[in-house]
């Protein structure tokens, strides 16, 4: 039976054209654009253009989507990250891809879903051309082509709390995203217990203070009830999204105090800057203020993220720039924002989603991706500096929903217990393997 039509897709339709020719040439039965409708197989190659990689990002979700539904049963993403899972010719930031596409391998069983990641920034199209064909010959779910080097299959080294030799360490300053709250804190603290050091910690929640009068609490629905007595007891009465929210700010800006504190107590200093991370301006303006106060930052932390949690079939773009931006557009704010020669650390909070795809997020598996591969060309950069992407396996805290915790149990994964998570944390940014750039945190997870 010959090889069902293989259809390539990318925004340059000389590059389909060429790519399409090759495999022709190579015995494969191709089709133009024009004949996408209904292929069997499709070729993906939008990654490799250098453009605006959340818009990238968004139409390659479209596309696989859009094939899918048209029939199509096999999809093959290409990404450059060197061709062998590092980083591109533009430093990562497209890198993401292979958290679309491990996702939509669990979402959609029913279809076969191939990554090739091929060096593509250095190459002819007749050299794409080969190393593509090389990829799809290799016959596996994911593999590197880069030149006459074996293929790679990528893998993932698994964190394991590094030996005990202690190196003396300057209390350094800290610009944390997301450092106030979640598990992000949780890691504050502990490297606030090890070092000492100063710590402006951003994040988007006001400093809200606790309702007059009222006990306590963690507990956020007890919370609402108490504001609601308290509200008709003074004759209003407000509607239970208002409520809900005036709990909410409560119970976030007692958090963000509880960490101020907790750092204090641990010997470091410690400041709130509320931002959101996804603005460049205000991150410029929160880093100018840490600045002053503390001085040269040396550390770099990006904790901050969300989750909009949704089918790739539902997705809308919307969800998928929220936590696309949190995520990336955090990031190059942060980095324009500081003199990256100083810094010592950095440490970029990714996600095993990253690694084994999630239901659901699509988009945040991708967004955690491209800070791996970010993370490689940092290590690359800037040799005075400890970098280390965690790729977090699910925490008993933070995001992490009662529902998530569940979907998590049938997979027989363990949450991280949050201590243990932030100690180790603390451990490998300080002491680890320089080289450990990118790290798995907790066990995998089964297909
Ligand atoms: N918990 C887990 O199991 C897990 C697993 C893998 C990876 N991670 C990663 O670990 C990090 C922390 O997660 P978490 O579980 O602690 O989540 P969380 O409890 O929801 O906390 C998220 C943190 O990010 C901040 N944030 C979100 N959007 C922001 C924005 N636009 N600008 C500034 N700050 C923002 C939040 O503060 P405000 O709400 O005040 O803005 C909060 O401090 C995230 O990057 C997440 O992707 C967590």
């Amino acid at each position: 039976m010959p090889a069902p039509p293989v259809a390539v897709i990318s925004p340059d339709d000389i590059f389909s054209e060429t790519l399409s020719a090759r495999l022709e040439r190579a015995g494969c039965d191709t089709q133009g654009p024009a004949a996408i409708e209904g292929c069997a197989s499709a070729i993906l190659a939008g990654a490799l253009f250098e453009t605006d990689p959340l818009a990238t990002s968004w139409d390659l979700l479209e596309t696989a989507r859009n094939l899918r539904a048209g029939g199509t049963r096999e999809l093959v993403f290409l990404q450059d990250t060197g061709g062998c899972f590092r980083f591109g010719g533009d430093g990562g930031w497209c890198g993401g891809v292979a958290g679309l596409a491990r996702t939509a391998r669990r979402e959609w069983p029913d279809m076969v879903i191939r990554l090739i990641d091929i060096p593509a920034h250095a190459m002819t199209p007749d050299e794409i051309g080969k190393a593509v064909l090389a990829g799809l010959a290799c016959g596996v779910e994911e593999v590197g082509i880069c030149g006459e080097s074996d293929p790679l299959i990528p893998g993932h080294v698994r964190a394991s709390m590094p030996g005990k030799a202690r190196l003396a360490q300057e209390p350094g300053t800290w610009i944390v995203s997301g450092g106030a709250r979640g598990v992000t804190s949780d890691c504050v603290m502990a490297l606030a217990r090890r070092t000492g050091g100063r710590f402006a910690l951003l994040g988007r929640s006001g400093l809200a203070p606790w309702p007059e009068g009222l006990p306590q609490t963690d507990d956020l629905g007890e919370l609402r009830k108490k504001l609601a007595q308290a509200a008709l007891a003074h004759g209003e009465k407000p509607r239970p999204a208002e409520i809900d929210a005036a709990a909410r700010h409560a119970l976030a800006g007692r958090e963000i105090r509880d960490t101020l504190s907790a750092i204090e107590a641990a010997g470091g200093e410690a400041a709130y800057l509320p931002c959101d991370i996804a603005d460049p301006e205000a991150v410029a303006r929160a880093v100018r203020e840490a600045e002053a106060r503390f001085g040269s930052v040396t550390g770099l932390i990006h904790g901050a993220g969300v989750i909009a949690d949704r089918r790739m079939s539902d997705k809308t773009f919307g969800d998928f720039a929220k936590v696309y931006r949190t995520k990336i557009d955090g990031l190059r704010a942060l980095l324009s924002a500081v003199d990256t020669s100083k810094l010592t650390h950095i440490a970029l909070f990714s996600s095993a989603a990253a690694a084994f795809g999630n239901p659901g997020q699509g988009d945040y598996a991708l967004a955690n991706e491209a800070l791996n591969r970010v993370a490689h060309k940092l290590r690359a950069d800037l040799p005075g500096a400890r970098v280390k992407s965690f790729n977090w396996g699910p925490w008993d805290g933070g995001m992490v929903s009662e529902a998530h915790a569940r979907h998590f149990e049938a997979l027989g994964v363990a949450l991280i217990p949050r201590p243990a998570g932030a100690d180790l944390f603390a451990g490998h940014l300080l002491f680890g393997d320089p080289d450990e750039v990118e790290l798995l945190v907790g066990e995998p997870w089964p297909a």
